[in-house]
C-alpha cells in the first residue's frame, strides 16, 4: 500500500515549514520532498491532495490513562485509541493504575496482548512501582516496557508511593528510565488537616490550595536529588509551576539529558480562575495553578526547559465528578483535543518538535516521531480553520462522552491520520 500526499504544507518540527509531498511505501516514509510531485505513481497509490494543509508526524502522547483493564466502564483501549488517532495521536504511552495495577511482567503482558489485538494506534506501556516489585522492574526488558511509573503523590488508583527508603531503592540501579508524579504527599496531607475544618467543602476550587505549589515543588526536588545521586534517568510528569520550570535548564532535544520534564494541554489552557466556569471538570492532580503559573509553563516550554508535551489524558464519567472537592474524582480525558489545542497556543514547528520528536528521543523509540525517509508513516493533516470550530461533548470518542474542551474555540481540525501508513498499529520499541 502506498500513500502520496502532495500539496501539503510539511511540518517536520526539524526545520522550517516547506510546500511539498510525501511518499509512503507500506508502513515505512519513503520519500520526501519539496514543491510539485513529478515522479511517476506507483501502481495502486493512493493519491491525497493535501490543499494546503499542513502534514505534521503523528503526535506521540507519553502520557495517557486507557483504563483498561479494569475501569471499562470510563474507558477502553478501542475507544480511547480512536479517539487519539481522531485527535492526530499515533502513539501513546499508557500508565500503570488500572485495575489489577500494571505492577508484575504479567500485568505488564497482558495489557500489551489486548492493545494487539484492539489498538487503533501505535502503543507502551509503563510499569508501576511498588515497594514490593523491584525485582519484577529490575528483570524487565525496557526495549519493550516504556519505563518505570512512581506516584509520590495520591492520586487516581492507590499507587502511592513516598516511603523514603522504598523511593531510594527504585532509583537506586534503576534499568529503566523513571517517570515521577511529583507531588509530596506528606505537605498535601499536613495541607488538608489545616484547611479541613474551615474548607467550603462545594468550592472545586479548593483543590489546588489542598495541593499546593510546595507540594510540586518538594517532590520534583527529591526526585531529582535521588536521580542525580544514582545517576537514574528521569522524568518528571505533568510540570504545574514556575517555580519547577527553573529546576530545568533550556535545551533543543531531550536527547542525552538525564532529567527531562513534561507539561500537560491542560495546564497551558487553564489556571485557578477558570475553575468558576468549568469545575470539577478541571479538577485534576496535580492541579491548575495560578495564571502566573500557566505563563511560565507556556515560557518554559518555548524555550526548551520543558522538553514534551503529553496529555496525563484521564477519563471518568461525568457523573465520578459531581460531588464536593474531597469526592468529585480527578483527571480529565485530553488526548483527543491536544495536537489543535496546542497548535492554536503555539508555532507549528515547536508543536511538531514537543509533540513528536522529543517524545520519540526522549524515550527513544525506534525510527518514530520525524518526517524522515526510512521511518514510520505516523502522520497527520491538519487544517487551519478559516473560522473558528466551537468543540462540543457531542464529538467525543472517548468512551467517557465529554470533555473539558467543550465550548473552546479552535483554528484547527484534524483532517486525517496514518498510523504507520494505513497499515494498522504496532508496539512501540524502545532504544535503551
Ligand atoms: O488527575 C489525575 N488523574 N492525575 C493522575 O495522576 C491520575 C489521573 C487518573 O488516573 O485519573
Ligand atoms: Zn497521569
Amino acid at each position: 500500500m502506498n500513500v502520496l500526499i502532495h500539496n501539503a504544507l510539511i511540518v517536520s518540527g526539524e526545520e522550517a515549514p516547506f510546500a511539498g509531498w510525501l511518499l509512503t511505501d507500506g508502513a515505512l516514509i519513503a520519500r520526501i520532498g519539496r514543491g510539485e510531485y513529478v515522479g511517476e505513481r506507483p501502481r495502486g497509490c493512493e493519491v491525497v491532495d493535501a490543499c494546503g494543509a499542513m502534514l505534521l508526524p503523528g503526535a506521540i502522547d507519553c502520557h495517557v490513562h486507557f483504563r483498561e483493564p479494569g475501569l471499562t466502564h470510563k474507558a477502553t483501549i478501542v475507544s480511547e485509541s480512536a479517539a487519539a488517532v481522531a485527535g492526530g495521536v499515533t502513539s501513546y504511552i499508557d500508565m500503570p493504575n488500572c485495575v489489577p495495577t500494571t505492577t508484575t511482567l504479567a500485568a505488564w503482558e497482558d495489557k500489551m496482548q489486548r492493545a494487539e489485538a484492539s489498538s487503533a494506534a501505535n502503543y507502551g506501556f509503563m510499569l508501576g512501582a511498588t515497594s514490593g516489585n523491584l525485582a519484577e522492574l529490575q528483570r524487565a526488558d525496557y526495549s519493550q516496557v516504556a519505563a518505570v511509573k512512581v506516584f509520590m503523590g495520591s492520586s487516581t488508583g492507590n499507587m502511592l508511593l513516598d516511603e523514603r527508603e522504598a523511593l531510594r531503592a527504585v532509583f537506586a540501579d534503576q534499568p529503566g528510565r523513571v517517570v515521577v508524579h511529583a507531588e509530596d504527599q506528606r505537605i498535601i496531607n499536613e495541607v488538608t488537616a489545616r484547611l479541613r475544618p474551615t474548607l467550603d467543602v462545594a468550592d472545586i476550587s479548593a483543590h489546588s490550595r489542598l495541593r499546593p505549589v510546595e507540594a510540586c515543588v518538594a517532590a520534583t526536588e527529591r526526585a531529582m536529588e535521588l536521580a542525580a545521586h544514582y545517576g537514574t534517568r528521569l522524568h518528571v510528569a505533568h510540570i504545574t509551576t514556575a517555580a519547577e520550570t527553573r529546576l530545568f535548564d533550556a535545551a533543543d532535544s531531550p536527547a542525552g539529558r538525564q532529567i527531562t520534564g513534561e507539561v500537560s494541554p491542560h495546564h497551558l489552557l487553564w489556571c485557578t480562575d477558570d475553575y468558576a466556569r468549568l469545575g470539577a471538570r478541571i479538577k485534576m492532580n496535580p492541579a491548575v495553578k495560578s495564571a502566573a503559573d500557566r505563563e511560565a509553563l507556556r515560557e518554559a516550554l518555548r524555550q526548551g526547559r520543558l522538553d514534551i508535551v503529553a496529555t496525563d489524558h484521564a477519563p471518568h464519567l461525568l457523573g465520578e465528578k459531581e460531588g464536593d472537592v474531597f469526592h468529585a474524582v480527578s483527571g480529565a480525558p485530553m488526548v483527543q483535543f491536544s495536537l489543535p489545542t496546542m497548535l492554536d497556543m503555539f508555532e507549528p514547528t515547536l508543536t511538531a518538535h514537543r509533540m513528536a520528536n522529543c517524545p520519540a528521543e526522549l524515550f527513544g523509540i525506534d525510527r518514530r516521531g520525524f518526517l524522515r525517509e526510512g521511518y514510520y508513516a505516523d502522520l497527520v493533516l491538519v487544517e487551519r480553520l478559516a473560522e473558528p470550530h466551537t468543540i462540543t461533548d457531542s464529538e467525543v470518542l472517548s468512551l467517557c462522552g465529554w470533555t473539558p474542551m467543550a465550548g473552546y474555540a479552535t483554528r484547527h481540525r484534524v483532517v486525517r491520520s496514518w498510523v504507520n501508513g494505513g497499515t494498522g498499529a504496532m508496539a512501540l520499541r524502545f532504544r535503551g
